[in-house]
């Protein structure tokens, strides 16, 4: 299938969010034969019913280009810097790539990512991200809802938390020779955050594959949390009864807890966290408490002091 450009733009000068926005454009008239007719990562991907960037989605929400989504990344296994990832992800091999199932669970098993990803359709969902440092994108991932995953592997009546884990081979991932974080990077979700709708297993962004930089082959994505909440590049899903440790609550625990949620109202020791800045913009917007989804999530906290379970 071609797509349909008008013929004053050369085809090098478009950029892939142009891409992406034409072909969804395309879609909408098309149909869904058209759709399922297109590559995608994963086979068919369907559209969300639900609106995607939840209630408190402000009317400039516009996606962040994609060379910001794919150029100015925090991980750190690959360096510190924002432009690292991009520079140095290249050593890393999302294929073939195995993820483990542990702990709590009626299906543990080494699966290989086919066989724990293909059953499920893959959706499109377009989420404002938050990071801790007081910067935020809007993103348009392609990811599958995590609970999906979950009834599929049943966890048992003891399974209160989920553990994810990163990959840990100081080969494939330079920024692991130094001890910068404890490595493999982990973080961990109370099984009802787990299994909220919003909560999605990240395979592609903007349409496309997720690239190396992003968390590839599969990451989470959690948006009314810090962005820190999203470990990247899993091999392990480990089901326990006990809160896990997660890595940056055990590198500095008076900065970063087990919760964070994103909250104007709790300031990082050592910066607000009243105001953002949107990549790509100048001014700051102020931050939402919840990231702007709180009509979907705040009751999960109900009776909940969020400013000691920050
Ligand atoms: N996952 C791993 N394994 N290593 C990391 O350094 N950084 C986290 C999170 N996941 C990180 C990680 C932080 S601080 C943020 S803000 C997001 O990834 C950034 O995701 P993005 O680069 O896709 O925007």
């Amino acid at each position: 299938m071609r797509l349909i450009r008008p013929p004053d733009i050369p085809s090098a000068d478009i950029t892939p969010e142009q891409l992406y926005l034409r072909r969804r454009e395309f879609l909408a008239g098309a149909g869904a034969a058209a759709w399922a007719a297109l590559p995608l990562p994963l086979g068919l991907a369907t559209r969300d019913a639900r609106p995607a960037a939840g209630k408190g989605r402000a009317a400039d929400d516009k996606p962040t280009p994609y060379e910001d989504v794919t150029g100015y990344n925090n991980f750190y296994e690959f360096g510190t810097a924002k432009d690292d990832p991009r520079r140095n992800a290249h050593t890393l091999r999302p294929r073939p790539w195995t993820v483990e199932v542990a702990g709590e669970v009626k299906r543990p098993a080494r699966y290989a990512l086919d066989d724990l990803l293909r059953p499920h359709r893959p959706v499109e969902r377009t989420y404002r991200m938050r990071c801790v440092e007081g910067w935020s994108m809007v993103i348009p991932w392609l990811g599958i809802p995590f609970r999906d995953i979950i009834a599929r592997l049943e966890p048992t009546s003891r399974a209160k938390y989920v553990e994810l884990t990163t990959l840990h081979d100081p080969q494939q991932m330079p920024g692991q020779r130094s001890r910068v974080l404890d490595w493999p990077y982990v973080e961990g979700l109370r099984m009802d955050e787990a299994t909220h709708p919003l909560t999605l297993i990240v395979t592609g962004l903007y349409g496309r594959a997720l690239p190396n930089q992003n968390g590839a082959p599969l990451r989470l994505a959690v948006p009314w949390k810090y962005g820190f909440k999203g470990a990247k590049s899993l091999v392990r899903i480990r089901f326990t009864e006990q809160q896990p440790r997660n890595t940056w609550n055990l590198a500095a625990p008076d900065e970063y807890g087990f919760y964070a949620n994103v909250n104007p109202e709790v300031d990082h020791p050592r910066w607000s966290q009243r105001t953002e800045r949107r990549i790509g913009e100048f001014r700051r917007r102020p931050t939402l408490p919840f990231n702007g989804y709180a009509d979907e999530v705040a009751s999960l906290y109900a009776g909940m002091d969020l400013r000691r379970n920050f």
